[in-house]
């Protein structure tokens, strides 16, 4: 009798001992599937990046490692180390059309993109790859959206006009350069531009200009040339306004004029 009862108690230790084992692979099998989707998901976006860094590095061993290096490293009297200058810096260049530079010459002059902004943004990650660099902030717009166009106007005519002008149609440079006017560039530009400082731009590190500064300059910029807002008169002339047109006019008056005293004295 005592026999059967021990043995009846070493079952119900051993049933209650399987109860607790399952019970342990259950938990243990909802936390991961739990956690696991994530885990997935996580990996997902690192081949994601991956994999943008590969198609980046075969457009670039196709068309940049000429004269940027095997390993973006620069090549001497064909084109500077990439290393470190980051997607903006990439995006920029290749968006404009700057790059790649068809022939070598005093300035890579801007023109029809040769590759789509996605293709440039693989280009981008493989050079970010190689060596960090600065980016383009994902709250751009909202910068842009909150940013204060008079502020903007003050650091436009201290840190950009001297070389933009003040209507931001460009001038020319010493040594050949010239830097560009600024209509039609985009947002994205603009904050590439400043952040990367091409060929003889400076850079404006986020110490000298904050993002929100930046901004500031973005909204003052399509302000005055890409928004609608001429500053007076009929005719754009370079948007300085009325006083241009009406130098335009009195030339134009007075040299009819002129020909009209001609005229009349060679009549009589
Ligand atoms: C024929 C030579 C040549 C080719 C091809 C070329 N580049 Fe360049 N690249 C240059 C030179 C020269 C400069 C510097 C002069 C300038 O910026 O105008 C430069 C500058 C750059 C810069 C600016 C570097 C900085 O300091 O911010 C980037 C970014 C760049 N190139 C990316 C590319 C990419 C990406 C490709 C391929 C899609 C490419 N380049 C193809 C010659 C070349
Ligand atoms: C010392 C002269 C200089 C100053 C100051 C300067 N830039 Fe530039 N900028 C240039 C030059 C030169 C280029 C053309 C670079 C190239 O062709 O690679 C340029 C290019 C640009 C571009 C690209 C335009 C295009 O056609 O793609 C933008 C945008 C720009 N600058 C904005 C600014 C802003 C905003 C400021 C002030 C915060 C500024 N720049 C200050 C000389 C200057």
């Amino acid at each position: 009798m005592a026999e059967s009862a021990k043995r009846r108690r070493g079952w119900r230790k051993r049933l209650g001992a399987l109860a607790r084992f399952t019970g342990a692979l259950v938990i243990v099998g909802g936390l991961y599937s739990v956690f696991s989707p994530s885990l997935y998901a996580q990996e997902a976006e690192d081949n994601a990046v991956d994999s943008d860094v590969v198609k980046g590095q075969e457009l670039y061993d196709t068309s940049c490692i000429s004269c940027h290096g095997d390993n973006g490293e620069g090549v001497d009297g064909r084109g500077p180390s990439l290393i470190g200058v980051g997607t903006a810096s990439v995006e920029f260049q290749v968006n404009t059309g700057r790059m790649p530079m068809a022939a070598q010459g005093a300035q890579a002059p801007a023109g029809d993109p040769s590759f789509t902004e996605e293709e440039a943004e693989w280009i981008g990650a493989y050079i970010e790859y190689l060596g960090g660099g600065g980016t383009v902030p994902d709250d751009l717009a909202a910068l842009v959206e909150n940013a204060e166009e008079a502020a903007g106007g003050d650091l436009y005519r201290v840190n950009c006009s001297s070389c933009h002008g003040y209507a931001g149609g460009g001038g020319a440079l010493s040594s050949g350069a010239h830097a560009p006017s600024l209509s039609g560039t985009t947002d994205e530009e603009l904050y590439q531009a400043m952040l990367t400082g091409p060929q003889n731009m400076p850079v404006f590190a986020d110490n000298e200009l904050t993002p929100e500064q930046k901004a500031d300059i973005i909204a003052y910029v399509q302000y005055i040339v890409n928004d609608d807002a001429d500053p007076g008169g009929v005719f754009s002339l370079g948007r300085f306004g009325p006083s241009t047109e009406g130098v335009a006019i009195f030339l134009v008056g007075i040299t009819s004029l002129l020909l009209a005293t001609l005229w009349i004295a060679g009549k009589s």
